[in-house]
């Protein structure tokens, strides 16, 4: 018997296969990055989704480990590694919904841009896989900087024909998650009764919470509003920070990333009324992708919402927000087409 069964190349001994080709329910996902900081606790969550029914886990270091750790726990998912690029097309073939949480994070001092020119060719790579072997999935896109790779993604599928807006998105959730923590923190709320719209992009001033839409209505002093704009802008640096070198935010955007994927799957088994924030191909402002709430279904992003009324403060930083996008989704669309 091969020590780690579940690794690509080897096999299970079972009685009926039914469960390992995911039988007829549940959804089958991939996670590129799986033995990563945020792949592993991700991979993990994954597998407690009852939704899952095939989780594939594909990383290009320590995939077997990650992969034999998850397989014993007893719930529904069958889990499978892959190691290594030979093995990328088999990770992807067949897949509902592909997480891509690949590359390296900050460091303190650096900016979710400085990532650029290693985290832009890992994204291609794994993009040309997507197109190939599993060309209808939905694409969680995780990696930084979120306001890059999601252009580049999209001009791979162009490339290769299998491009459909609705199933590229930008995982944004965790600035959601962030902001929904900070104003019932401020508020003096449960957080899960708070839901405050962040729209924009994944990085500093582009990330833009909308306060004056916070559900349950609420109002606050100018005060607030900056030191909570503030907050959630550099949630992430705060936490890059705390952790002095070894990593950026890992295990809460695990946890988003799960609700995001969560909603996805929701929305391709047909829920209604599914909406989430994303970072996605867009007409709402004049640039080409904006993060916005969009309603979750069958084929992905099926309608994308207008930003709805702004105050002065808002708009103002929408405007900044938008300089800053306009660079950043050129620079991503100039890594593929130049
Ligand atoms: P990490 O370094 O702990 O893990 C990254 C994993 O990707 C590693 O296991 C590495 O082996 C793997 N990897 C590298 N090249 C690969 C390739 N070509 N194919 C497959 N896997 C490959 O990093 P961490 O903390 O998990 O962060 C991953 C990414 O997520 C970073 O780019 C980070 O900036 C981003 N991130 C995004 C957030 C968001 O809100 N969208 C929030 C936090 C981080």
């Amino acid at each position: 018997q091969p020590l780690n069964p579940q690794m690509e190349g080897s096999s299970v001994l079972r009685r009926a296969d039914c469960r390992a080709k995911g039988g007829s329910s549940g959804f089958k996902v991939a996670i590129l990055g799986a033995a990563g900081g945020i792949g592993q606790p991700l991979a993990m969550l994954m597998k407690m989704n009852p939704l899952v029914s095939v989780l594939h886990l594909y990383d290009v270091v320590n995939s077997p480990g990650v992969t034999a750790d998850l397989s014993h726990m007893d719930t529904g998912a069958v889990v499978r590694g892959f190691l290594g690029q030979p093995q990328l097309e088999s990770a992807l073939t067949g897949m509902d919904l592909v997480i891509i949480p690949a590359g390296v994070p900050r460091k303190p001092g650096m900016t979710r841009d400085d990532l650029f020119n290693i985290n832009a060719g890992i994204v291609k790579t794994l993009c040309e896989g997507v197109a190939k072997c599993c060309p209808n999935a939905i694409v969680n896109l995780i990696s930084n900087p979120v306001n890059s790779t999601v252009p580049i993604a999209a001009e791979v599928f162009k490339k290769a024909g299998t491009y459909d807006p609705k199933r590229l998105l930008g995982v944004t959730t965790l600035d959601v998650v962030r902001a929904n923590t900070f104003v019932a923190e401020v508020l003096g709320l449960d957080p899960r009764e708070v839901n405050v719209p962040v729209v924009g992009g994944h990085a500093g001033v582009t990330i833009l919470p909308l306060l004056s839409q916070v559900k349950p209505p609420c109002s606050f002093t100018p005060e607030e509003t900056n030191y909570l704009t503030n907050r959630i802008q550099n949630g992430g640096t705060e936490v890059v920070e705390a952790k002095a070198g070894a990593g950026s935010a890992t295990l809460s955007m695990a946890y988003a990333a799960v609700k995001f994927a969560d909603a996805c799957l929701r929305g391709l088994r047909g829920d209604a009324g599914i909406v989430e924030c994303a970072f996605v191909a867009s007409q709402v402002t004049e640039l080409p992708f904006f993060a916005t709430k969009v309603q979750l279904g069958r084929t992905g992003a099926e309608e994308v919402f207008q930003l709805g009324p702004l105050n002065e403060y808002e708009r103002v930083g929408l405007e900044k927000a938008k300089e800053e996008l306009a660079g950043s989704i050129q620079k991503g669309i100039a890594f593929i087409t130049k």
